[in-house]
């Protein structure tokens, strides 16, 4: 954050807004919740992220997906893979996920966010059981052999530089609410499991 943007928040002042988060939750029938999915590129988050969106959605929830390589073309269309940059794509999209929370919807988030303190910050941004990490547990071995979009190549041959598993680190979540075995477990098995623990936690019944 630059100085000139700390100085101006000085003098914002929060404007009171009438409809409370409780009344768009009850509006809308679910609690709202984040769905914070983490693991390597082409471990699949996104893949399973939209499957349970869609589910929900076709369950009649208020549902929105966030996934870093759409985010990445608009909203931080300006961020690299630095470490610096990781951790304001995260930031944002912490913020943004918060708003969505406010709004009432359920907000599933696909983005590596391979830092620990990063996760956590967005976690204590929310209410405890709002933020609910997801870690989709794929081995760099199998994620390397799937190379959907032909990325890991290029980061072995040096062509892309800071890539997530070869020179750059992924904090293992410590413990996350749901851990996603991939390797023995089909997207549709995936999905019932995260659905199920969505009830369990009463996001909705
Ligand atoms: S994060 O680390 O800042 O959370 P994010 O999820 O937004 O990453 O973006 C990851 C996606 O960007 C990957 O799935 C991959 O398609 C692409 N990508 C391009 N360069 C890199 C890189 N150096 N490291 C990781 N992913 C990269």
């Amino acid at each position: 954050m630059s100085e000139s943007s700390k100085l101006t928040s000085e003098h914002i002042v929060n404007h009171p807004q009438s409809v409370t988060r409780e009344q768009r939750s009850a509006a809308n029938g679910h609690n709202p919740v984040v769905l914070w999915y983490t693991g390597l590129s082409g471990a699949g988050k996104s893949t399973i992220a939209n499957a349970v969106d869609a589910r929900l959605f076709e369950q009649g929830c208020h549902t929105y997906l966030l996934d870093g390589d759409n985010v990445r073309h608009g909203l931080n269309g300006d961020l690299t893979f630095s470490d610096k940059d990781r951790v304001e794509n995260i930031r944002r999209i912490g913020e943004v996920s918060k708003l969505f929370v406010d709004a009432g919807l359920i907000v599933s988030t696909a983005f590596i966010s391979p830092f620990m303190s990063d996760r956590l910050m967005v976690r204590n941004q929310l209410e405890v059981g709002q933020f609910i990490e997801i870690f989709v547990d794929t081995s760099l071995d199998v994620c390397e052999k799937r190379d959907p979009k032909g990325l890991y190549k290029k980061a072995r041959s040096g062509s892309i530089k800071n890539f997530t598993g070869i020179d750059s680190p992924y904090d293992i979540p410590v413990s996350p609410e749901i851990h996603l075995n991939t390797a023995g477990q089909s997207v549709e098995q995936c999905v019932d499991l995260i659905i199920e623990q969505l009830k369990i936690r009463n996001v909705f019944v």
